[in-house]
């Protein structure tokens, strides 16, 4: 095998955000700028040589190009064997559970999640760790301080590499094996959850199901799940065909993003359940009939009723959330007598917690759930969570939602992003807010007081790591709360998300239009952080 030495110049902007390293497809195609980061990652991690990789995308465009990048370093730079999902694909949370399945040293994803996609969309690149979960912060750290200095990478010279065949092939010493994405992960899925029950439920003619693959890589494992193993309809999953740019739309299960499929829950004759994920897999919407689960909420009810599916029936050991994310499941979890766990956002911050089994559940407010059975959030296992609930009560996705309000209390909740702002100007906002926090505290805002006004950090329990600059929480007497942070996955300028959450106990104020509950909170944050000064913005370009 010919292995070239290529001497580069290293690049200096290639330090991972909150999920890997994202940015447009054109900056990725820049000479050696994707083998440098891949150099950077290998150089980085122990135990490379002779190990054992994950590999695999969500199919975006320029997924196999990267794929056959990345396999010919890996030859060079001394990797035994490489699992590759058929065709390059491999959903995060399938890329998760194949890690832990298989013992491998670690993984490689290929993915910029719920960002567009196609020649003129994002790509993105994430290493993953032999309990299946993102490289924390340590790591990702020396990865971006080796690509600081990196000036040369090892690879392999042009080869054929049948990917889409099931099978295996060589470059020199590493074994290339290609395995089918889908099937690992379903079967994984069977030991968690009651197939019989959710069939017997999709067989019930009151009963219909709408799952919206966004053309992204869930098509595949939703058909193979929903449709082959559950015996749902065909026509129970749209956009089910992965396609390199998703189909012009924006691969993000919300409401903004998802509006076909919320059109169709938001009908009379519509489904009775709704559910979508995004680019990669790992998030989740679910819906009602004329019903929005708030990703808070989510947590929280699958929490409180854990024990009623079979991989869950143990109980649970902790939940966490990220701090944006509303405090819903912290009610659950002081019910239980469970430790609730606060953690910064982003998937990595819940990897100690779970390998030390300190928590069973995790999730956050941008449409992830997840729990101890994989080291990433996953949309389908929430999805199969919500399935398996609704065949055990019996019951609509609103009434369970309302039953949980009742006995807990609702906590409203708003998240408004200002996307493509001026980075300085981005910057400027947060440095004005801080400079003002300690004034904040006492103050009195259209009669709310603040009592904590700080800019978030976390002391990890498990090794001791701390995280600061973690976002600038308000917290208000009656618990409501007003965060704001700057996204750290964005790739063009920056994008402020101003997270709102009030809570209301009284039954009778649980029927109010979310924003209308909110508007006093929104309207303060505004003042505190100048928002239409430093955006020039008057209204947020996505509410969720
Ligand atoms: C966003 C979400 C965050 C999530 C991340 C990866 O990050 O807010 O919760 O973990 O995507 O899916 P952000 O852009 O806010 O840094
Ligand atoms: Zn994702």
């Amino acid at each position: 095998m010919l292995i070239e030495i290529v001497k580069i110049s290293p690049f200096d902007d290639q330090k991972p955000g909150t999920s890997g390293l994202r940015k447009s497809v054109k900056k990725f195609q820049t000479p050696h700028y994707l083998q440098a980061f891949v150099q950077s990652i290998f150089n980085s991690i122990e135990g490379l040589k002779g190990s054992t990789l994950v590999l695999g995308g969500d199919g975006r465009f320029y997924n196999r190009e990267a794929i056959k990048i990345i396999l010919r370093m890996a030859a060079a730079n001394g990797v035994s064997k490489v699992l590759l999902g058929q065709g390059g694909i491999l959903s995060t949370p399938a890329v998760s559970h194949l890690i832990r399945k298989y013992k491998a040293l670690g993984g490689i994803i290929l993915s910029a999640s719920h960002n567009p996609g196609g020649p003129e969309g994002d790509f993105g690149i994430k290493y993953n760790i032999e309990n299946g979960g993102p490289a924390p912060e340590a790591i990702t750290e020396a990865i971006y301080q080796q690509s600081l200095r990196l000036e040369e990478y090892s690879i392999a010279g042009i080869q054929p590499m049948p990917m889409d065949k099931l099978g295996s092939f060589e470059i020199g010493d590493l074994l290339v094996e290609i395995i089918d994405p889908v099937t690992d992960y379903a079967d994984y899925m069977e030991t968690l959850f009651d197939f019989e029950k959710i069939s017997e439920l999709l067989g019930q003619a009151d009963f219909s199901m709408l799952f919206d693959a966004m053309n992204a890589v869930t098509g595949p494992y939703a058909v193979e799940i929903f449709q082959n193993r559950l015996g749902a309809s065909e026509t129970s999953i749209m956009r089910r065909r992965p396609l390199g740019n998703f189909g012009g739309g924006h691969p993000d299960p919300n409401q903004a993003h998802a509006k076909d499929l919320m059109r169709h829950l938001y009908s009379a004759t519509g489904p009775s359940f709704g559910a979508a994920s995004d680019g990669d897999g790992d998030r989740n919407m679910i819906l009602g009939n004329y019903f929005f689960v708030t990703p808070s909420d989510s947590l929280a009810i699958i929490a409180a009723n854990a024990h009623l599916v079979p991989g869950y029936k143990d109980g649970l050991k902790g939940i966490a959330r990220s701090m944006p994310t509303s405090q819903a499941p912290d009610l659950v979890a002081k019910k239980l007598e469970i430790p609730c766990y606060e953690t910064p956002t982003g998937w990595k911050f819940f990897g100690n917690l779970l390998d030390d089994g300190r928590i069973t559940l995790c999730g956050e407010e941008s449409f992830g759930t997840g729990s101890d059975h994989i080291r990433e959030k996953d949309g389908i296992w929430a999805v199969l969570f919500w399935l398996n609930l609704i065949a055990i009560k019996q019951n609509s996705v609103e009434n369970i939602v309302r039953e949980h309000w009742s006995m807990y209390g609702r906590n409203y909740y708003t998240r408004h992003d200002y996307e493509g702002i001026n980075s300085a100007k981005a910057n400027d906002l947060m440095d004005n807010l801080k400079e003002q926090l300690d004034s904040f505290i006492g103050k009195d805002f259209a009669g709310l007081k603040v009592v904590v006004a700080d800019d978030f950090s976390y002391l990890d329990p498990v090794d001791g790591s701390k995280t600061e600059g973690q976002g600038i929480r308000i917290i208000f007497e009656n618990d409501s709360r007003i965060i704001f942070r700057l996204s750290g996955t964005g790739t063009q300028g920056a994008t402020l998300r101003v997270y709102v959450e009030r809570y209301i106990q009284d039954v009778a104020q649980h029927d109010l239009d979310t924003q209308e509950a909110l508007v006093e909170l929104i309207a303060i944050a505004s003042v505190l952080a100048e928002i239409p000064e430093y955006t020039g913005r008057e209204k947020p370009d996505v509410v969720t």
